[in-house]
């Protein structure tokens, strides 16, 4: 993997970005904008953060915008931004799942960059087109997958490229959260609100928002697709119309076979992500909630914790590393990791390279649209009573 030049060098090549989403008291959309000025790469100068105009203009003063570049709606700013000599490089997609595809499209067709939050559409579809738009215009489309984002889950993906636990056979996934435990959605939690709410978040809320998570981070890690799965969603909180709790048995091409359970009802639990991939010599177990270290196992040896900073990782994540062992690192380093490698290929482009995107570290369009037919398997396994369905 090829990660474009040296910091140094990309800080040279300034990148502007535009945002759709991340209005006054949202959640991702901030997250976003630390982690792309995180390492000096680009600043955002343009956005349309709300469907308010007001709350947009207020989110644009706070950040310093010129008021001519906050605009009133997502199709005028991919308009006016295209047309401008000093257009936006990139934009950033923070809004709810429902509008990632007409914004991405948007953005797609009048030649602006994307990077996108998941899941990326409500149809697979809908992904395929986004897919073909990036590859027709010849653009760049990250998916901010965080969990790639984490140096030792670099190592993890590189233990298991390089043959290190043997062949795949077993992975286990698990995601439970505690937040929809209690009817929050009913009390002003927006967040909660169009989550739960098929017209906003698509066939699946937590699927969705969250074993979508399992799907990636499981895929970045072992290199495998799943071929076919068998799915049980539940409704626990009443009258809600979405799943808050689900099960996935799976099988990956080449044989491995494993689970997934990904719940927001799960009390006592707060942002539990957990994956275990077993091989035919050796293991590997990765916690986000404990992300600067990965447990290692090989048969008939002592099992090994390694430390991120400590431990030297394989270069993939070693390069990642920004803090001495000990200084935590978290969610946001690894969304600004993700960043890092989508804009270092911008970076590249912008100075007149010709990047291809399978040398850069970063979820794409790709990631995206495999993410998509996992929600979408699920779903329709469910309905039919837990039938196994292919994923083509
Ligand atoms: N990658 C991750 O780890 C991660 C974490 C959280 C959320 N997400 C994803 O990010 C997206 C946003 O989630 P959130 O929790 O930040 O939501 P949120 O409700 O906190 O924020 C959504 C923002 O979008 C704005 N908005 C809605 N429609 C708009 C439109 N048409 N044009 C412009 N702005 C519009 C809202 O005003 C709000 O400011 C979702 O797709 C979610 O799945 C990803």
């Amino acid at each position: 993997m090829i990660e474009g030049r040296d910091e140094s060098e990309n800080r040279a090549v300034r990148l502007t970005g535009g945002m759709v989403g991340g209005g006054p008291g949202s959640f991702i959309g901030a997250v976003h904008r630390s982690a792309a000025s995180f390492d000096g790469m680009a600043e955002y100068v343009a956005g349309a953060f709300s469907r308010s105009y007001e709350k947009s203009l207020q989110t644009g003063k706070e950040l310093g915008l010129d008021e001519d570049r906050v605009y009133d709606g997502f199709e005028r700013m991919a308009e006016v931004e295209a047309s401008r000599e000093d257009g936006i490089d990139f934009v950033s997609i923070v809004v709810p799942n429902k509008f990632h595809y007409p914004v991405a499209k948007a953005f797609l067709e009048r030649g602006i960059n994307v990077i996108c939050d998941k899941p990326l559409t409500f149809t697979s579809e809908q992904a395929e087109e986004l897919q073909k738009l990036t590859e027709e215009n010849d653009l760049f489309f990250g998916v901010t997958y965080v969990y790639s984002g984490y140096p030792a889950v670099k190592h993890a993906r590189e233990i298991v490229r390089r043959g290190d636990i043997g062949d795949v056979r077993v992975v286990q996934g698990e995601y439970p959260q505690e937040w929809l435990a209690q009817p929050v959605e009913e009390e002003g939690n927006k967040q909660a609100e169009w989550r739960t709410d098929p017209e906003f978040s698509g066939r699946s809320n937590c699927v969705g928002d969250i074993g979508s998570h399992i799907e990636n981070t499981v895929s970045y890690v072992t290199g495998l697709e799943i071929k076919e799965l068998s799915a049980n969603l539940d409704i626990f909180g009443e009258g809600r119309k979405l799943d808050d709790n689900a099960a996935m048995l799976l099988k990956f091409e080449g044989g491995a076979t494993g689970s997934f359970w990904c719940s927001q009802v799960a009390i006592g639990h707060d942002n539990g992500l957990k994956v275990r991939v077993y091989g035919t010599e050796g293991s590997l177990i990765w916690k986000q909630e404990d992300p600067d270290h990965l447990e290692v196992n090989y048969l008939g040896k002592p099992k090994t914790v390694l430390s991120r900073g400590r431990d030297e990782l394989y270069s993939s994540g070693e390069e990642k590393v920004r803090l001495p062992a000990g200084h935590p690192e978290g969610f946001y380093e690894a969304f600004a990791n993700v960043y890092r490698s989508y804009l270092g290929a911008l970076a590249e482009k912008k100075r007149g390279g010709d990047p291809d995107p399978e040398d850069f570290d970063y979820p794409s369009v790709k990631a995206g649209v495999q993410g998509v037919k996992f929600i979408n398997a699920c779903v329709d396994s469910s309905q039919a009573g837990g039938e196994w369905v292919e994923l083509d």
